[in-house]
């Protein structure tokens, strides 16, 4: 590591503001992680100046945003956290143009307000703007990677700023190019939106009929968006710092796809667990995908597992939720998360992978 006053000198000019053992904890949404030093970067040209001079000297870099999708380490991060703390949005004629920082509810509420459709069903999710299009955030049956229009990148290795279009993003559920690799930082996303203010196509099953329409229909996506919201927090999926269940990165694993070769032979194990029930299903593009919340349930692990005395506890609102309860440390959320992949492994044969990005651990 660099020592501080050498960070000092290569940071001056930037307009990064520097600041010394942040608790990472407070930085994230799990609400753990130990100490770094922390650049906070308020401007697109402070962000793309400090990322510059840090990767110039070879610093190792963790760019922070919402922090909704992090799971760091007890021991902090060895390097500079670059924060992403700009903010800009600007309304257009058919869209919207956020910078990378803006808070993505907060974007979604004022392109509503100003009488948009398109972005209601992704209401009420936690992180930041920039960072929906790194794992093509998705909810109630639509994702980010069929709104957007470009995003803005910073090329790492040659300090380019361009805009890429969405075909060039490997787009697939919960990922993209974007995910697990360093080679690009998100300034900014265009959205392109409906300017008559109409939801997209309703077709979660949950979402249309709380909101009474058949496949595919549509409502006023204000309408949308209180249904959302109302769903949302019954599950414990919009932040409440004073709800625990809501302390959480999300839903911590993605829904497994199962190769269509190997549909039958799981089906036949759940059965032969579970009885005879209808087990909850998604059509995938390479194959079907199985709802993770429900195999972690039906393997043993109920609603709040392990217990209320625990301080890593499954959401008492939601099994794909792994949740600080106040004292929890990473590896409070390592053990359990470990210990729900394999209980769902054993009884089932199928591995869950985890959503968030892990730092300085892994599962
Ligand atoms: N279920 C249980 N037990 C539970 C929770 C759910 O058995 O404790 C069953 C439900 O009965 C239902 C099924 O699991 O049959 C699916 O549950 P739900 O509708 O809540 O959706 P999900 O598949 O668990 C996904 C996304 C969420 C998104 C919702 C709504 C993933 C990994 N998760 O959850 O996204 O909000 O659908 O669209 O794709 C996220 O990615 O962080 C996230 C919250």
């Amino acid at each position: 590591m660099v020592s501080s006053d050498n960070l000092r000198d290569l940071l001056a000019g930037t307009g990064a503001e520097l600041r010394e053992s942040v608790r990472l904890a407070d930085l994230t949404t799990l609400r753990v992680g130990g100490p770094a030093t922390v650049a906070v970067c308020a401007s697109t040209d402070t962000l793309v100046r400090t990322v510059g001079a840090l990767d110039a000297k070879g610093v190792p870099v963790l760019l922070v945003a919402g922090g909704s999708n992090l799971l760091i380490s007890d021991d902090g991060f060895d390097g500079v956290v670059v924060e992403i703390a700009t903010g800009n949005v600007e309304l257009g004629a058919d869209g919207v143009l956020a910078e990378a920082g803006a808070n993505w509810d907060g974007v979604v509420a004022r392109t509503i307000e100003a009488g948009f459709g398109g972005l209601e069903c992704l209401s009420g999710i936690p992180g930041s703007a920039g960072a929906t299009p790194v794992q093509n955030v998705g909810a109630y049956g639509v994702e980010v990677a069929t709104l957007l229009r470009r995003v803005q990148l910073l090329e790492r290795a040659s300090g380019a700023i361009r805009w890429a279009e969405p075909a060039e993003l490997g787009f697939g559920y919960r990922t993209s190019k974007l995910k697990h690799s360093d080679d690009a930082v998100v300034l900014a996303v265009d959205f392109a939106l409906d300017p008559s203010g109409t939801s997209a196509p309703l077709r979660y099953g949950e979402l249309a009929r709380t909101l009474e329409v058949t496949d595919g229909g549509t409502r006023p996506a204000a309408l949308v968006r209180a249904a959302v919201l109302g769903l949302r927090a019954g599950k414990g999926m919009v932040l409440d710092p004073a709800d625990h269940d809501t302390w959480s990165a999300g839903s911590f694993f993605t829904n497994p796809v199962v190769p269509h070769a190997r549909v039958d032979a799981v089906r036949a194990r759940i059965t032969a667990h579970v009885g005879d029930v209808t087990i909850p299903t998604y059509a995938a593009p390479d194959g079907v995908k199985f709802s993770a919340g429900w195999l972690i349930e039906r393997a043993g692990f109920a609603k709040g597992f392990p217990g209320p005395d625990a301080a890593a506890r499954l959401s008492t609102k939601h099994t794909l939720a792994l949740t600080n309860r106040g004292a929890a440390t990473a590896a409070d959320l390592v053990a359990l998360a470990r210990m729900v992949r394999e209980g769902v492994e054993a009884r089932f044969g199928i591995h869950l992978e985890p959503e968030p990005v892990t730092v300085g651990l892994t599962l």
